[in-house]
Order: structure tokens, then C-alpha cells, then sequence
């Protein structure tokens, strides 16, 4: 034994050996020395339904998404609730959004409210891990303070809009300019396509960002969301469509699809891209009204159907130890919170967003989902009739009340564009009106006031066990006042005309609340 340990050591210890060991020591010290923490882009597509994606539909060209999700791990059992404000609020803060008053559709501009000031936000935890936080896109999450706004709540620098929708080229919404450049008003870059701008913005970030700290880049993108408005360049892309409205909207996923080609290039010349996990998800689902689409899927955008709610989510990075799969494992969007935290080596705090679980294993090693339940969506606010809300547990979803808009399966060219529903209006972008509408053209097969579906068998929603399964039944509704018990009154007050742009030259501006 003696001698053999003996043989070991001269034999290590012969000069040529020497070498090797002390290449091997350096070696571990540089990567020690560059195994710094994974820089976090997390994009967001606005109003992305299932089948507007060319890895769900050949149909569409959106040939850096596909990559992007084909190299990394498609999540094919991710959440989000059915319209834009609480899909973003839950990102942000990791809570369901009905603990923070905002279940209710989402926040017009006049409306003065925002996220509770005493909830911790995504970009606060990570500055704290030593991220660098910058923001390029769409807020939503209220500016009638500027305490509201992001540069406020976590971020070291936002580009981009407060409101929930506007003009793609103008920035404008109604009588007022609604881009920013931190806090003061843009008004040199009317004209420029917003995926354009978003995507010049963020390669500026990137390419001047210090490279001894983390990067955490939030990029909501204002596509694909009405109004539909496309440079012709990428509507020209789709000869093979027939419907105009479709058309162009395909157009709008291929001009942010090479945004994010754009992005990934960025990545690459800066050195990032190597020690950087991407994360891309829709923040509901399509609308058929408005060129989207969610086929094979029931329903749309602000319904809780999973047509609303099943997102298009990937994620990619070499920290991934598998890859090139589809995971069925459940993940939601409050989850993204405490997933990002360990991803930048936090641990997770217990008392603050308890909603949110870490899911970072389930990703990174492709072990089964931690989660095995979550809430669909709950608001119990008139107009929504008796309210509505939907839980999973394991394979089951269970539906009471109103679905909300839309309870049917909208193949893309088969769809009619109702005079009525574009009358509506879609600026305000309110479920109210949807629900009026709804309430006339009321058509839910199969569907009465309450479902129950086995998801995994039926992922299409096509039979409805609420007869037949009535102990599953009970056990669910009772799941589901728990959660109800949690619900704070929404925060969803009416107009105040203080914050019309009339009174800040022109511009939304923050300051009327
Ligand atoms: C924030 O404040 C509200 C109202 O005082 C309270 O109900 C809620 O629990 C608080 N939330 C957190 C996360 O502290
Ligand atoms: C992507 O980059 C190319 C080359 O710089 C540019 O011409 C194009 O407009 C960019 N596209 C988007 C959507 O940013
Ligand atoms: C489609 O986009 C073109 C411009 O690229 C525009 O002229 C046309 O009106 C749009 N059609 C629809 C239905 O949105």
C-alpha cells in the first residue's frame, strides 16, 4: 500500500507531471474566478396565444423562438392568468394577484392604482443579489405615482411604456405620448416600430453593461397585442394566409422573433450569452377577435379556459442539465419569482411571496415539477355574473361561475370578426365590455356554471366530468374556498380625469395619486 502511494506522488510530482497540475490548479481558479452568476433574460410576449408560435404551428415564422425553445426546455404545463395586468403582477411579485387587489381585468390609464407599495418586487431581490435590473417594454402595473413605476420598484433603468396598450409607431395612447426613457418622455423615437426600438434598447444595455455583475434584463414586448400594426416586411412573409387580420398579426410574432434573434446576436458579442438563461413566456392567451389564436385549445385571452391561461413558455441556457424536451411538469406564473431568486443564488424568503415556488430543479435538472396544484384565476367583482374561478389539482381543473370571454375552439382562418365585438371598445381593454358582449352571444358547450376536466385526457376541454366525478367535485370546491378566503376586495376604481395627458402637455405622466 506504502509503496504503491509512494508511485502515486513521485509520479505526480514528476516534472513533466508538475506542469499538468499546476495548468489544472489555474485552470480551476479561472473558472472559479469566471463562475459568476447566470445573467437573467426573461422576455415577455403580450397576447401570444398557443398556436401563434412556429413551434406549436408550422404555420408561423418564428424561426430564433423556435431555436431558442428547441436547445432548451419547452414548458408545456406553464400558467397564466387571462389577461395582462395579473399575469404581470404575478411575475413581478410571485403572488397570486388577487392577494394584491388586482383580479379584476386590468388597469386602464385613468384608473389612479397601482401594486401595493408593500410588496417586494422581482428587481428588488435580485439588486440585492448584485443584479444589474433594466426593464425594456410594457409596465401595466399602474404610474399614477411615480412611486408605482418601475424605476421605483426595483429597476435601475426602464425604456418604455406604462400603460397597456398603444400605437406601435406613434407611442401614443388616445391625447397622450406614453413612452419613456426612465422617467423622462421620449419624444425623438415616434416612428420607430416598437419591437424595433425594445430590441435597439436592450442590445444598448447589454453591449454597455459591466461585465463583473449580474444582468437581469425584463422585457415585456409590446407585440403581438392590438392594435394590429406591422411593418410590411414581416406581414409579406405570409403569402400562405388568407385573412388579412392574421396575417398581419403573424407578421407581428416575426418581427419580435427577430428581435430576439437580434437580442441572442447581442448576447453573443458581449460575452453574456454563455452564462445567460433565457426565459420566454406568453402573459395570456391569444385573442381570435384580434389575429391570435390558441387552437386546439377553448377559449381566449380573459377567459379561463386554457386556451386564456396554458402559456407559450420556454426556457434556455447551458446551466440546463437536459435539454431539447418538452416538460409536462406544472409551473405557474407567480413561480418565476422564487425560480429567478435561486437561479441568482438567493434563498428564498419565506415570509414575503409565498405564492411562488422555486422550480429551478424541475428546469434545470428535468426532475418532476415541485408543483402539483394552483389557481387558475379567481375575481369575485361584478360584472363576471357570479363571479369566476378555476383551480387544478394533479390532472384536474375545475371551473365555476363565468368563463369569461369566449367558451369556444377558433380554428385561425375560420374565424369571423363580429362588427359588434370591433365596436367595442378596446381601448379602455376592459372585461367589462367583453362581458356585455359575452353575456348576448352566450355559447359555452357542454358548460353551465361549472366544469370539471381531466386535462391530461382531455386537454381541449371537451368533456365536462362535474356529473360524473361529483366526489373530485367536492374535494376540489373546497380547495377553492380556501383560496377564496385569501381574496382581497379588487382594487378597481373608477376614472380619475386628473391623470388625463391634457394636464401634463401631452404626455401620461405619473404624480395624480
Ligand atoms: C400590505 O398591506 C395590506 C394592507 O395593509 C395588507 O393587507 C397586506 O397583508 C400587506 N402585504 C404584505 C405582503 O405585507
Ligand atoms: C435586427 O437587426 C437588423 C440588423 O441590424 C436590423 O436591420 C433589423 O431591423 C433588426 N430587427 C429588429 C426587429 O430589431
Ligand atoms: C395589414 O397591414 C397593412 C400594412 O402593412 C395595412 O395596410 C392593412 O390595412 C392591414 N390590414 C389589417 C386587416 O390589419
Amino acid at each position: 500500500m506504502g509503496q504503491q502511494k509512494t508511485v502515486f506522488w513521485s509520479q505526480i510530482m514528476a516534472p513533466d507531471k508538475c506542469l499538468t497540475v499546476l495548468v489544472l490548479v489555474a485552470g480551476l481558479c479561472s473558472s472559479f474566478t469566471y463562475a459568476k452568476l447566470p445573467n437573467i433574460v426573461f422576455i415577455v410576449a403580450d397576447d401570444l396565444g398557443f398556436n401563434d408560435v412556429g413551434f406549436n404551428n408550422p404555420d408561423i415564422l418564428s424561426p430564433n423562438i423556435d431555436k431558442l425553445a428547441s436547445e432548451g426546455v419547452i414548458l408545456d404545463q406553464s400558467y397564466v392568468h387571462p389577461v395582462c395586468t395579473p399575469s404581470r403582477s404575478a411575475f413581478m411579485t410571485g403572488l397570486y394577484p388577487w392577494k394584491a387587489g388586482l383580479q379584476h381585468g386590468t388597469i386602464h390609464p385613468l384608473q389612479p392604482v397601482c401594486a401595493p407599495y408593500n410588496v417586494t418586487f422581482l428587481p428588488e431581490v435580485l439588486r440585492k443579489q448584485g443584479y444589474a435590473t433594466h426593464m425594456v417594454g410594457k409596465w401595466h402595473l399602474g404610474f399614477c405615482n411615480w412611486n408605482c413605476t418601475p424605476t421605483y420598484r426595483g429597476f435601475d433603468s426602464f425604456f418604455g411604456f406604462y400603460s397597456g396598450m398603444e400605437d406601435y409607431y406613434a407611442h401614443t395612447r388616445d391625447n397622450g405620448l406614453d413612452l419613456r426613457d426612465d422617467e423622462k418622455p421620449d419624444r425623438l423615437d415616434g416612428g420607430i416600430y416598437s419591437a424595433e426600438l425594445f430590441a435597439m434598447r436592450a442590445k444598448r444595455i447589454i453591449t454597455n453593461h459591466d461585465k463583473n455583475r449580474p444582468l437581469f434584463l425584463y422585457l415585456p414586448f409590446q407585440n403581438v397585442h392590438a392594435p394590429v400594426q406591422v411593418p410590411r416586411r414581416y406581414s409579406n412573409m405570409y403569402a400562405h394566409i388568407q385573412d388579412e387580420t392574421r396575417r398581419n398579426f403573424s407578421g407581428m410574432v416575426s418581427a419580435m422573433d427577430e428581435a430576439i434573434g437580434n437580442i441572442t446576436t447581442a448576447l453573443k458579442e458581449a460575452g453574456l450569452y454563455d452564462n445567460t438563461l433565457i426565459a420566454f413566456t406568453s402573459d395570456n392567451g391569444g385573442s381570435p377577435f384580434r389575429g391570435g389564436n390558441n387552437f386546439p385549445l377553448r377559449g381566449s385571452k380573459a377567459s379561463i379556459w386554457e386556451g386564456g391561461t396554458r402559456a407559450v413558455a420556454f426556457v434556455h441556457g447551458p446551466m440546463l442539465q437536459k435539454t431539447g424536451y418538452r416538460h409536462n411538469g406544472k409551473f405557474h406564473a407567480v413561480d418565476w419569482f422564487q425560480t429567478f431568486l435561486a437561479v441568482a443564488g438567493g434563498s428564498p424568503a419565506a415570509n414575503i411571496n409565498m405564492d411562488s415556488m422555486n422550480l429551478w430543479p424541475m428546469l434545470k435538472l428535468g426532475i418532476d415539477s415541485a408543483r402539483t396544484e394552483f389557481v387558475y384565476h379567481l375575481d369575485n367583482k361584478s360584472p363576471s355574473l357570479q363571479g369566476h374561478a378555476a383551480i387544478r389539482v394533479g390532472d384536474y381543473k375545475y371551473i365555476e361561475g363565468f368563463p369569461g370571454l369566449f367558451s369556444g375552439w377558433a380554428e385561425p382562418p375560420k374565424v369571423q370578426q363580429s362588427q359588434e365585438y370591433l365596436n367595442l371598445d378596446h381601448d379602455r381593454d376592459s372585461l367589462d365590455a367583453f362581458y356585455k358582449y359575452m353575456q348576448k352571444s352566450k355559447t359555452s358547450p357542454g358548460y353551465s356554471g361549472h366544469g370539471l376536466y381531466n386535462i391530461k385526457d382531455d386537454p381541449t376541454e371537451h368533456k365536462n366530468l362535474v356529473q360524473t366525478m361529483p366526489q373530485v367535485v367536492q374535494e376540489m370546491k373546497k380547495k377553492l374556498k380556501l383560496a377564496q378566503q385569501e381574496m382581497v376586495p379588487a382594487n378597481d376604481p373608477p376614472d380619475d380625469n386628473k391623470g388625463n395627458p391634457n394636464n401634463f402637455g401631452g404626455v401620461w405622466t405619473p404624480g395624480w395619486c
